[in-house]
């Protein structure tokens, strides 16, 4: 059997790895035979040197096969997924899943924690009192096929390699790597199940790719590695120049997505909804065109069908449903400061990076994998990029959580708003759909 170092050495001579060396690696790692300090070796000649489509396939594989994969085929019914690669404010699964199950799709859908300077989907969800997201697959099967609608926090058996050589990715400047984020998202993907996945890459200056060029060749090669392993991805590449919607944290978050739901919530999040939904609804044949799908996902805002969904799935998972029609029983701040504008004009920029570190100052986001968030914490925008501000009014509340301070978090926030004195035109949101 070929040794851990060979294969470390076969890639940092820059040659490609067979099916067999890329496999003996993940067993290798799994099997506590390669130390961290040897697989976070061959993560970095892999990407000095680069994976090809074939050993990206075959690394997806090998994560696919660390773990158990999710069975569920008895759900019946059109089963889609949805994975973003992660961003600042982005609560589009806690409105896209409703709005997809109230137009007939079913969703079983795993997400995961917040690290870095993105906010995960599980910790927004669980500032709702109460809410259970730590659901068996038993469990999330009978609530699919009850109500259409689950989301839980990824499982320790589901593509564990991938968990493995994320965490030293995450610690060895080997995450923003093509090949590398598509077997790790491609992986989990599979191994959840679904039949039609849509994938929300985003790109800028919050966003793990950080051009529309690199975006793109994300975006095909989880489609490419996708098609060989007999699934159907269609992205949306969408801005993540400035926060998505006004609210970064959970509580926040959940309140925005909220109204959303309703029809109230803000444009940008709405329509990234839209898009996403109206091409995986029709991908999945649950709707005759994306312009069909589309007009059905706006009336499910309208008829409150996709809000019922929101309730039907809060109760499912034990969470306070009262919560969701009165903001004042979800976790609240320890107090609220609020940032008036110090310049007239035009809002010109809005850094997400600076504002996601405002969030974490303030207790939404976490410092290490282990430390606790406060779920009332949190940054509320009141202007976004191209609207009129006039000096004085109010630019940004920060919702300090209970420990944290706010004068750093001050300093992120006002040096993320730049400010021109002469009209600006929103951001274009949507750069491109990919269709699988
Ligand atoms: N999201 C993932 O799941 N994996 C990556 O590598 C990057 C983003």
């Amino acid at each position: 059997m070929i040794s851990v170092i060979d294969i470390i050495d076969q890639k940092r001579r820059g040659r490609t790895h067979t099916r067999e060396e890329i496999f003996a690696l993940c067993e290798a790692m799994m099997q506590g035979r390669a130390a961290d300090y040897q697989i976070a070796a061959w993560l970095m000649a892999a990407c000095l040197r680069g994976l090809n489509m074939d050993e990206t396939v075959w690394l997806t594989e090998a994560f696919v096969a660390s773990g158990r994969a999710l069975d569920f085929s008895g759900i019946g019914g059109a089963l889609v997924d949805k994975h973003a690669t992660g961003g600042v404010g982005d609560k589009t699964t806690l409105a896209l899943a409703p709005m997809l199950a109230a137009c007939g799709a079913k969703i079983a859908k795993l997400s995961g924690r917040g690290l870095g300077f993105t906010g995960g989907t599980i910790d927004k969800l669980e500032a709702i009192p109460g809410l259970n997201a730590s659901l068996t697959a038993d469990e999330m099967r009978a609530q699919v096929q009850r109500i259409g609608l689950a989301l839980s926090c990824q499982t320790e058996d589901l593509a564990p390699a991938d968990g493995k050589m994320y965490a030293l990715r995450d610690v060895t400047a080997t995450v923003d790597d093509i090949p590398l984020i598509t077997a790790s998202v491609v992986s989990k993907k599979i191994a959840a199940g679904a039949s039609v996945i849509a994938l929300d890459i985003k790109a800028g200056r919050g966003a793990f790719a950080e051009t529309r060029e690199e975006a793109q060749a994300l975006a095909k090669m989880c489609r490419d590695v996708g098609e060989r392993l007999g699934k159907s991805f269609i992205t949306v590449i969408s801005s993540m120049d400035q926060p998505l919607g006004y609210a970064v944290g959970n509580a926040i978050e959940v309140t925005e997505a909220i109204q959303t739901l309703k029809g109230q919530g803000p444009a940008d999040l709405t329509e990234l909804c839209l898009t996403l939904g109206a091409v995986t609804l029709a991908k999945a044949g649950l709707a005759p065109s994306a312009e069909a799908a589309r007009e059905r996902l706006q009336a499910s805002l309208a008829d409150g069908s996709a809000y019922g969904k929101f309730v039907a799935m809060t109760a499912a998972q034990g969470g306070d449903v009262d919560a969701l029609s009165d903001p004042a029983l979800m976790p609240q701040p320890a107090r609220v400061n609020m940032l008036p504008a110090w310049e007239s004009g035009y809002v010109a920029a809005i850094d997400p990076l600076l504002i996601a570190e405002a969030a974490k100052l303030v207790g939404a986001g976490r410092q290490t994998k282990e430390s606790p968030i406060d779920p009332g914490a949190g940054v509320m925008l009141f202007k976004k990029v191209g609207d009129p501000v006039e000096a004085g009014e109010t630019l940004v509340e920060l919702h300090v959580g209970h420990g944290a301070g706010d004068a750093d978090a001050l300093a992120r926030v006002r040096a993320a708003f730049t400010f021109s004195s002469t009209p600006v035109s929103p951001p274009p949101l949507i750069l491109e759909v990919v269709q699988g």
